[in-house]
């Protein structure tokens, strides 16, 4: 092809995308799938969603989200106008214009990067790729994995890159149950493998993200993904580590956090809490520290946030376990009330969460666990964990029935008062009770 081919082709997409005439597919319907395919359909794009999962598939076929932070009445509309199809049927992936890949990448049991989603998806549109198609990673992964993972597995098909298809890394910086920020206002990261992957890449977040940042190549904006990431991470250990020190002074940690926000330049604060949860904050950083390997370099700040931050939930039952045995009771045949399993405020995602680590160990050693959480009627069985617990209806005579109460996850729902009014014992590890001045004694701060 001549120079005005190569012209030609990006040409053509970035005047498809333009006129919203660009067929958009996305891939895998989850917390970073789902809200990408309503901006789309918002604008006014086409949007066909792909999914392994066929219960999902029907389900999102009909409009019907079954996510809580995405409400079905802003899906069906999509679904009956008939601009968002959704199917299990990957020899479609011949049809969209651009892909968008939103699929999991979690970590094996070894800690290692768990590429197997990222390698399945790339596989189906490898047998399918066509000129003119734009082909995005949104999942989270170490700097590379555009170029050297997916890349060769693309080019194999003998269309080449930049002139008869565009590959790009944009990172997903969803964040569930936040509603400061919608997926619109939240500035995007960009970066094309060529100038023109990167032009077309452009034009297309564009269309439906106020802010585009753009960067100079996939392997920069993989690596500042995984840097907010690391940043979070390594904060939430240092400030749980001072939390177990200032424990041991006497010194109320959350007062001290307080206080240091104060501070109108330098210091952002970081809240001390249970533990890390969630799909991205324990797990990212890990990508790193494996590709780091290969650079002969150890990543010494994520290791040790790490450590930190897996300790945690162990330092939390310790605490339970001492305050117990202040009231001559023993943790074997407790009963305990866990409040929050979900791995944050306000979300229905029970993933990762540090609660269930507290109660595998409370488990273990011998006490009789309830729980109440209402984003999380019914706790799922998990790869490490099945507990078969549905969420307790509180009742002041469950509360007085119990022999300690655990905040675990603090939802804006749960009225605290009431809960340290009726409840022995409370720990809590989010400062729920900060406010709450009657019931001094029976809070403990863990
Ligand atoms: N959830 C977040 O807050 C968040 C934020 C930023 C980035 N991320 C990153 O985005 C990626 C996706 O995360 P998520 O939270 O949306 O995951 P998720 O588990 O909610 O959704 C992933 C979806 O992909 C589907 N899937 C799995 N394998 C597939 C395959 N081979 N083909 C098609 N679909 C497949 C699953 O059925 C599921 O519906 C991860 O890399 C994650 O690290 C997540």
């Amino acid at each position: 092809m001549t120079l005005r081919g190569i012209k030609m082709t990006v040409d053509q997409i970035i005047n498809k995308i333009e006129k919203k005439k660009a067929l958009v597919g996305i891939i895998g319907m989850g917390y970073v799938g789902l809200p990408l395919v309503l901006r789309f359909c918002e604008e006014g794009f086409q949007v066909l969603g792909f999914d392994v999962d066929s219960r999902k598939v029907a389900r999102l076929k009909r409009g019907k989200s079954y996510l809580k932070s995405i409400p079905s009445s802003r899906m069906s509309q999509f679904a009956r106008r008939g601009h968002l199809d959704v199917t299990d049927d990957f020899s479609r992936l011949a049809e969209p214009d651009c892909i968008l890949i939103c699929v999991p990448t979690p970590l094996t049991e070894k800690m290692e990067p768990d590429l197997q989603y990222i390698e399945k998806t790339i596989e189906s549109i490898r047998k399918h790729l066509r000129r003119g198609q734009l082909i995005v990673l949104e999942s989270t992964s170490y700097p590379g994995t555009t170029e050297e993972l997916i890349l060769p597995r693309l080019e194999s098909t003998g269309l080449k890159i930049g002139k008869d298809f565009f590959l790009a890394y944009s990172p997903e910086r969803e964040d569930p149950g936040n509603r400061r920020f919608t997926t619109q206002q939240i500035p995007k990261v960009i970066s094309g493998v060529t100038p023109s992957c990167h032009k077309a890449t452009d034009t297309l977040y564009r269309q439906v993200i106020q802010k585009v940042v753009p960067v100079s190549s996939p392997r920069v904006a993989e690596l500042t993904k995984l840097l907010e990431n690391i940043y979070r991470s390594v904060n939430i250990a240092l400030v749980n580590e001072l939390k177990m020190l200032a424990d041991r002074m006497g010194i109320d940690i959350w007062e001290v956090v307080e206080a240091a926000g104060t501070k109108p330049f330098g210091f952002s604060p970081f809240y001390p809490g249970p533990g890390m949860g969630g799909h991205c904050i324990p797990i990212d950083p890990f990508y790193l520290s494996w590709k780091a390997r290969e650079y002969d370099f150890t990543t010494r700040f994520i290791q040790l946030a790490g450590e930190i931050n897996v300790h945690i939930p162990y330092y939390v039952v310790s605490k339970i376990v001492d305050a117990l045995n202040e009231r001559e009771k023993s943790i074997r045949g407790a009963k305990i009330l866990i409040l929050g399993v979900a791995y944050k405020k306000d979300v229905d995602d029970a993933r990762e969460s540090p609660a269930l680590v507290i109660m595998d160990l409370l488990r273990k050693k011998g006490a009789t666990l309830l729980y109440h959480d209402p984003h999380i009627p019914v706790l799922p069985s998990f790869r490490k964990y099945s507990f078969k617990l549905k969420s307790s209806f509180l009742t002041e005579g469950l509360l007085r029935r119990m022999d300690a109460a655990v905040v675990v996850t603090d939802h804006s729902q749960i009225d605290y008062p009431w809960i340290v009014k009726h409840t022995p014992l409370i720990i809590d590890t989010r400062n729920v009770t900060k406010n709450i001045r009657k019931w001094k004694k029976k809070i403990v701060k863990a």
